[in-house]
């Protein structure tokens, strides 16, 4: 199987990506719904969190991972790298900037994200190995997180919230503005808005997706062993009506959330499981 995983619920952005992308493989995720946000925890804590839902994830049955999740993906890749040598691993930064150099016009490049990702600085260092001559600028924006998780996708606050966000980046003259953030995609029509017309959005979704389909079209080794069918998998680690309410707003459909069986696997059990 495909194994995502995300601190939360956000990363179901991603989900819907791939599905779109890689149609017919069986896609097992896995929401850290109990241990959310990642987006404020040190990087320590991050990397422990995602050792930990990439061991719940290969347990059942992953071959490849992709980190949907920015923030673990901006501070823990090179540790699951180095944990999971033989794994395939697949995070959502460095495909976003790929296609923000390739779409900048002006070479100055915004990203927003929560604080974990953008005091990470992982964009200024792999645009500088790529393209040292363009400029990248960050802001973190945490508030957008839970207004996206209270639904509140065209309210007047959170125009306001985005425009004030934007603002910073704005003044720095981005043509390009990566949406580094599970949760951003979805208020694309707000931020756009806000952004201008003549700044391009990355979303990182679309290019992770079309990073993994790339893959699997030239590792026939790898692709074999991926399990075929619609009957994806989509676990958390704490399940209430509110997650359900906001996985269908990142799905744009009903989706039936599953709750990790802390009996299931000895690898969750101390953590997740630690409260009961
Ligand atoms: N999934 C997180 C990210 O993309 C956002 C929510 C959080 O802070 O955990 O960085």
């Amino acid at each position: 199987m495909i194994g995502v995983f995300d601190s939360g619920i956000g990363g179901l952005t991603i989900v819907r990506e791939l599905w779109r992308k890689l149609s017919g493989y069986r896609l097992l995720y896995f929401g850290d719904t109990a241990r959310t946000p990642y987006g404020t925890k040190s990087p320590e804590t991050i990397i422990a969190y995602a050792i930990q839902d990439t061991e719940f994830l290969l347990e059942h049955g992953a071959k490849i991972i992709v980190i949907a999740c920015h923030s673990a993906s901006s501070v823990a890749t090179e540790a699951l790298r180095r944990r999971f040598p033989e794994v395939p691993i697949f995070e959502v930064v460095t495909p976003s900037v790929k296609k923000a150099l390739q779409v900048t016009r002006k070479g100055v490049i915004g990203v927003i994200g929560t604080r974990a990702t953008i005091s990470s600085g992982i964009y200024q260092r792999k645009v500088a190995e790529l393209a040292p001559e363009v400029k990248v600028y960050g802001n973190a924006c945490p508030l957008l997180v839970p207004l996206v998780e209270e639904g509140w996708l065209k309210k007047p606050e959170t125009r306001r919230i985005v425009k004030k966000c934007l603002i910073p980046l704005k003044m720095r003259g981005i043509d390009t503005l990566v949406l580094g953030c599970t949760h951003y995609p979805v208020l694309k029509p707000v931020i756009q808005a806000k952004a201008g017309k003549r700044v391009t959005l990355v979303d990182p979704a679309e290019e992770v997706a079309e990073e993994v389909f790339r893959y699997l079209e030239t590792h026939p080794e790898i692709r074999e062993t991926l399990a075929r069918g619609e009957d994806h998998a989509i676990y958390v680690s704490d399940l209430t009506e509110a997650f359900e309410k906001v996985a269908r707003l990142f799905m744009g459909r009903r989706v039936k959330l599953l709750k990790a069986d802390c009996e299931m696997s000895h690898v969750i059990k101390p953590n997740f499981c630690a409260a009961s």
